[in-house]
């Protein structure tokens, strides 16, 4: 099948990948001249494990091009995703300038030749599907208007091009985008047009059916078979989308929380996660505790989902208590510090990790950002270390007084305390006798209770987690 795929951000760059290696023919289009130079080059623009290599070999095979040219893309594809970026604006709404521009250059570049399917990959608001389809019909209107204007006589888009909007939300998690693409616990399609539907179940079916070769850095999970399709209306698909991202941000708000009253009672709050994960209505899954959760998705979503609510002054208690909850854990690693340490002007405290999570350079939402603003306004002095996003926080975050260390044990050196932020893999396998020497003062707060413990006292340091 001949896709377009608009935007070629971590969204639209996963799935132009998955769809060009499962056959078809795929043209990314990607406006930032910068952005589409490196894709050509063979650069990825961000770090993801596996995806530069991906895109490198799906390019090879033909299946993968990338362009500027939206218009000569969209008149060869069938079907056309919009993958522009909706980050959150200072009131919580997302910025859907990006999907507002796109969709009508979409409807100014369509023709007569085929129906196209117009689908919705962007994370937009509960009844943007409608609104979509509103924008690129005003740019069919225009391009009509213009080519009437230039050739009066010409009756050739009379008739009007002919498209339909579906919504197809993406459930991906960076650190596992390609296997989460491959092999998704659902795949969601908002669509009252039985075409449509027919059409990008057929563009699934080897998803669908798990018939296409796994590929060797992304192996099939043992026992799958079929992937859930699910077709519902267009309104349901968007909700389905933030409604997923704000139940996992309540799961692990609701784990913070109790952690809490685990320190309280001297309850240790991973046996009690263990001991509710293991009753199958709850699950295992997004139940640890720790500084709580960041990223572009789950802020962004949890807070949309409660404009959309207030538009129909529909009362969000949850998704607020939500949020809360998670402001609040951000800061608990402060207080555990505070408490170790008394007086924090004067320390210097090492982070170990600043990305939102391990395995990705992204530092939006990142909790150790708002732990690092704290502890330099409390007067203290702040290192990091990241194995891999050192350089970008020092790019987008010049103004933030870090010290950047070159390793965990160039990171420990001097250091009152050390405080774990992003469970790297390469943290666990620290050689924590020989940090305990480094530091000025062998303290460790575990935000995240992914190192040993009893590991790391045989060490010689103070080891404090969160809800233990
Ligand atoms: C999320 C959704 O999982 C994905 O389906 C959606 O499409 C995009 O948003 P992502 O933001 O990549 O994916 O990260 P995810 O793995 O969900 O983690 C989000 C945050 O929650 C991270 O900061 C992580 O550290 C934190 N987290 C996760 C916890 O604090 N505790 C947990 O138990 C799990």
């Amino acid at each position: 099948m001949d896709i377009c795929v608009v935007g070629a951000g971590y969204v639209g760059l996963v799935t132009s990948a998955c769809l060009a290696y499962l056959g078809n023919q795929v043209i990314a289009v990607e406006s930032n001249p910068e952005r589409l130079h490196s894709l050509q080059s063979g650069g990825v623009p961000f770090f993801e494990p596996g995806l530069e290599e991906f895109v490198k070999k799906t390019s090879a095979s033909g299946n993968l091009t990338f362009s500027d040219n939206l218009t000569a893309a969209v008149q060869k594809a069938q079907v056309i995703f919009i993958a522009v970026g909706t980050p959150s604006l200072p009131n919580g709404e997302p910025d859907l300038s990006q999907v507002m521009v796109v969709a009508r250059a979409i409807g100014g570049a369509l023709d007569d030749s085929k129906r196209r399917i117009v689908v919705n990959k962007s994370t937009v608001p509960v009844g943007s599907g409608n609104w979509v389809e509103m924008l690129v019909s005003q740019g069919v209107a225009k391009a009509q208007k213009s080519a009437k204007e230039t050739v009066p006589a010409s009756s050739g888009r009379s008739e009007g091009p002919s498209f339909v909007v579906v919504s197809n939300p993406e459930f991906l998690r960076e650190g596992s985008a390609i296997a989460d693409s491959f092999y998704p616990d659902r795949i969601v399609v908002g669509s009252i047009d039985e075409q449509a539907t027919a059409v990008m179940k057929n563009l699934y079916k080897p998803i669908i059916s798990q018939t296409f070769e796994a590929p060797s850095f992304a192996p099939r999970p043992a026992k799958l078979e079929t992937v859930p399709f699910v077709v519902t209306d267009l309104a349901s698909a968007e909700l389905i989308k933030y409604s997923a991202n704000a139940f996992l941000a309540m799961k692990i708000s609701f784990a913070n929380e109790i952690s809490g009253l685990c320190e309280k009672v001297g309850a240790d709050v991973k046996q009690v996660a263990q001991g509710i994960g293991l009753d199958y209505r709850i699950g295992k899954a997004f139940l640890n505790a720790g500084v709580g959760w960041g990223g572009s998705c789950f802020g962004k979503d949890v807070s949309a989902l409660m404009q959309v609510a207030k538009e129909y002054s529909y009362p969000t208690s949850l998704l607020e208590a939500t949020v809360a909850v998670n402001d609040r854990q951000r800061l608990v690693v402060i207080k555990k510090l505070q408490e170790e340490l008394k007086i924090l002007k004067g320390r210097t405290i090492g982070l170990m990790g600043l990305s939102f999570k391990p395995d990705t350079d992204d530092l939006r939402d990142a909790p150790a950002l708002t732990i690092a603003y704290q502890l330099l306004k409390m007067g203290a002095s702040v290192k990091a270390y990241d194995p891999v996003s050192n350089d970008v926080c020092k790019t987008l975050h010049p103004h933030l007084d870090i010290v950047y260390a070159a390793d965990v044990e160039d990171l420990a050196s001097d250091c009152d305390a050390l405080v774990l932020v992003t469970e790297w893999a390469q943290f666990k396998k620290a050689d924590f006798k020989k940090i305990a020497k480094l530091m000025r003062w062998p303290l460790l707060i575990d935000g995240r209770n992914a190192l040993d413990e009893d590991e790391i006292r045989a060490c010689g340091i103070t080891y404090r987690g969160v809800g233990c």
